[in-house]
């Protein structure tokens, strides 16, 4: 995905959304299905399996491991179970891509293993910050070096005797949590997180769905090392993180009416629902069902007028990656919205504070980036090009900002959008959006968009 720079999109100005969508799959129980479902005996059924880079990295490096998995097709996978102790030496290093999904929580789940495993990634991956797991797997008794600034390519040695830990961890990640977790399977003893805020609960759901016994008390979680994992059938939700950049775009543009089928409603990813209908959105949520220990629902938004609000910071990490798309929101919304708590936004794909700031203000919004969030007063916004620097979401959140702007706007670097949500293209267009993907031969060049390329719908408001 590094060669994400000569991808980008067209967003023409204006239209509505309408219809009935299904958004991929739920891109943090993905990568758990297939880490979880290769350490389990017998054979986990996957239905709903998101189809994009990050999962697929995943995928590729248990391959590489020995795993057989049939698929994925249509969504579908059949992962034949190897057990805790059934994972092989890979021939080479395991390459994870723009994902740091696979990158942490392989880490936890490989210094349990008794080969050695060198895991590297793009550009983007390669500049997050590793020490907030080698560190406390580290304690556990993991031998793992990473560069000098704790990042990677990570060397985790095998071989190495886990004991479990007590740790309260610094900040609130469930990557970090799940990789202490998954490095807990294979540790003498218990190993327990606290966590200073709820994070997403996906790991510790599956490890209970597959009959791993899970200790939860508040904001504390214990595994005991030792157990067996049973192979299960999964229903895959959509990804209320792909769902979200809909439910922006239905609010801010006119005379749109959208459902949004199937998507999770775990409560430690709904904060985007609870901070949206705060600043006025009309988001009602239908038909709660259980979908394999998962909560899912159908979503109905249509348009509504927004306004600013200071963002609780409770909800900051069960919305932590719908900021980009709340940014726009907060430039549609009437009056000041105010984020703080959210630091973790500078180290994610990008840094999302300082390039949201920068592609808002490159569209006349008045965006004011602060070490821990962002001040945006709503108002008009612009037309002009602006920046992803290759981060997925970013990309997508421009692009929902046309429903809104007063020219088109045009967005850089968006190969990556595939990690997540590989159809986003297709998909928006057929709610509405009139957006095109531009293919630059070279990856330099900035040839004038081909207007013909898309259906023009500035008749529908
Ligand atoms: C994820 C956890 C979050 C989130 C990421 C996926 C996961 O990261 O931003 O996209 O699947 O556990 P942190 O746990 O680092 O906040």
């Amino acid at each position: 995905m590094s060669d994400s720079a000569d991808v980008r999109f067209h967003a023409a100005s204006g239209g509505r959304l309408a219809g009935r969508l299904r958004v991929p799959g739920d891109k943090s129980i993905s990568h758990r299905a297939i880490m979880l479902g290769s350490l389990a005996e017998g054979t986990t059924e996957v239905i709903g399996f998101l189809e994009g880079a990050d999962s697929l990295a995943t995928l590729a490096a248990f391959r590489a491991m020995g795993v057989a998995i049939e698929g994925p097709s249509g969504g579908k996978l059949r992962i034949r179970g190897v057990g805790l102790h059934g994972l092989h030496a890979p021939a080479d290093r395991l390459y994870l891509g723009n994902s740091g999904t696979s990158m942490r929580l392989l880490t936890g789940l490989l210094a349990g293993q008794s080969f050695d495993t060198s895991l590297t990634g793009d550009a983007s991956l390669s500049g997050r910050p590793m020490r907030r797991v080698v560190e406390p797997l580290t304690r556990m008794g993991a031998r793992i070096d990473a560069t000098s600034a704790g990042t990677a390519p990570l060397l985790i040695h095998g071989g190495s005797r886990l004991g479990g830990i007590d740790y309260a961890m610094p900040v609130a990640s469930a990557q970090v949590k799940s990789s202490l977790l998954l490095a807990g399977l294979y540790a003498r003893g218990r190993t327990c997180i606290t966590e200073p805020a709820p994070t997403r609960d996906h790991t510790e759901r599956m490890l209970a769905g597959m009959g791993y016994p899970v200790q939860r008390d508040g904001s504390r979680v214990c595994v005991e090392g030792g157990g067996v994992l049973r192979g299960i059938s999964l229903d895959i939700p959509a990804d209320i993180s792909s769902a979200a950049f809909f439910l922006v775009g239905a609010t801010i543009a006119a005379e749109s009416e959208l459902v949004l089928e199937h998507v999770g409603m775990n409560p430690t990813r709904t904060g985007v629902i609870d901070i949206l209908r705060r600043m006025g959105a009309a988001i009602e949520i239908g038909n709660r069902r259980d979908a394999g220990g998962e909560p899912v629902a159908d979503l109905f938004v249509r348009s509504a007028s927004l306004h600013g609000i200071e963002i609780p910071p409770g909800l900051v990490p069960l919305a932590i990656d719908e900021f980009p798309v709340v940014f726009i929101a907060a430039a549609c919304a009437q009056g000041r919205t105010v984020l703080r708590g959210a630091q973790e936004l500078r180290v994610k794909e990008s840094d999302r504070i300082q390039v949201m700031a920068d592609g808002l203000t490159a569209l006349g919004v008045d965006a004011t980036a602060t070490p821990d969030g962002m001040i945006i007063e709503g108002g008009a916004i612009g037309a002009g090009r602006v920046h992803s620097h290759g981060d997925h979401r970013i990309a997508m959140a421009f692009s929902m900002a046309a429903l809104r702007a007063q020219g088109d706007i045009e967005i850089l670097d968006c190969a990556n959008v595939a990690t997540s949500f590989p159809d986003f293209v297709d998909l928006a267009r057929t709610a509405g959006l009139s957006i095109a993907t531009l293919q630059d031969a070279t990856g330099a060049g900035l040839a004038a968009p081909c207007k013909q390329q898309f259906p023009m719908n500035n008749d529908t408001g």
